[in-house]
């Protein structure tokens, strides 16, 4: 059974799922946004966690002003996938030259539950994802609720795992999931690892969730096996099926998810056959806080 929907002054919404995500119907992001509308949009954002626009048209210029709203927009540090025109967007293409699926996934590590920009000191509030184009099966995008993977915790995990830091870490992300294009020396030098709660709290909602994903490589202060092994415990723990979206999409659909409060991935499709292209922007939050 999905929510009841809240309304709002500028739209209304119809929930997507028992637990996180609405579209919001009948707003079209290129006729332009004012005060009112990123206002209401901003709530539904905190209250959702996950936005659905529905198939309409927009620019990669009109996706990076749209993220402006939200804040400082993200220049990823793996400058290879910037899109020529916007160095805000990471473009994930699977599609060559020609127009022709090239056979290959372009960032494994999306596919793997995880949260954008955890491993840098100020981690990713929104992310805006555009479809451009999308295959006819797969190539799903996942969301699960890490409120609610939080509070599924037993008091015993809850306490366990209190006061601990998590360090988060690319350079580990990448190796172990795309590893045939490794980060290079100088793509390292600018995000060295960094420590976070591995329990926060959201900054706007005040409410607790964990704060770990793909990124997160070892426990401070533990040793580095029984750190991965908790960490990888805990990743596991954190994923319940009534707790995830799973988005089939439409081209010219447009997503908007807070990174602070769930995971996400990508989902396997035919890449020899079917072309998937996104245009991806994150916006910057603040440094998380337990
Ligand atoms: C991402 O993780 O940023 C992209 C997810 C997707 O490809 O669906």
């Amino acid at each position: 059974m999905h929510r009841s929907p809240v309304s709002f002054a500028s739209f209304d919404t119809r929930p997507l799922s028992s637990s996180l995500g609405a579209e919001i119907l009948g707003v079209q992001l290129s006729r332009g946004v004012n005060k009112q509308l990123f206002q209401d949009i901003y709530q539904a954002f905190l209250e959702y966690q996950v936005l659905l626009f529905d198939v309409q048209p927009l620019s990669p210029g009109q996706q990076v002003e749209f993220a402006r709203f939200f804040g400082e927009v993200q220049i990823h540090v793996m400058n290879q996938y910037h899109s020529d025109a916007y160095p805000e967007l990471y473009r994930l293409s699977n599609v060559d030259e020609h127009g022709k699926p090239n056979g290959k996934y372009p960032d494994k590590g999306t596919m793997a539950w995880h949260t954008d920009g955890s491993w840098r000191q100020i981690t990713g509030q929104a992310t805006i994802l555009f479809a451009e184009m999308m295959p006819s099966h797969g190539g799903e995008t996942h969301f699960c609720d890490m409120y609610g993977a939080y509070e599924r915790l037993s008091p015993e995990w809850k306490e366990r795992i209190t006061g601990l830091r998590a360090v988060h870490n690319l350079d580990f992300s990448r190796n172990r999931r795309h590893a045939e294009e490794p980060m290079t020396d100088a793509q390292r030098r600018q995000v060295p690892p960094v420590d976070h709660p591995v329990v926060r709290t959201h900054p706007e909602t005040g409410k607790r969730c964990l704060f770990l994903g793909d990124h997160a490589e070892y426990i401070v202060g533990m040793d580095y096996d029984k750190g991965r092994k908790l960490i990888d415990e805990l990743n596991n723990l954190a994923i319940h099926p009534d707790l995830i979206y799973a988005h089939r999409w439409l081209p010219g659909q447009l997503i908007v998810w807070d990174n602070r409060c769930l995971l996400h991935r990508g989902t396997e499709y035919d890449v020899e056959h079917e072309p998937r292209v996104i245009r991806r922007c994150t916006v910057l939050g603040e440094i998380p806080q337990e």
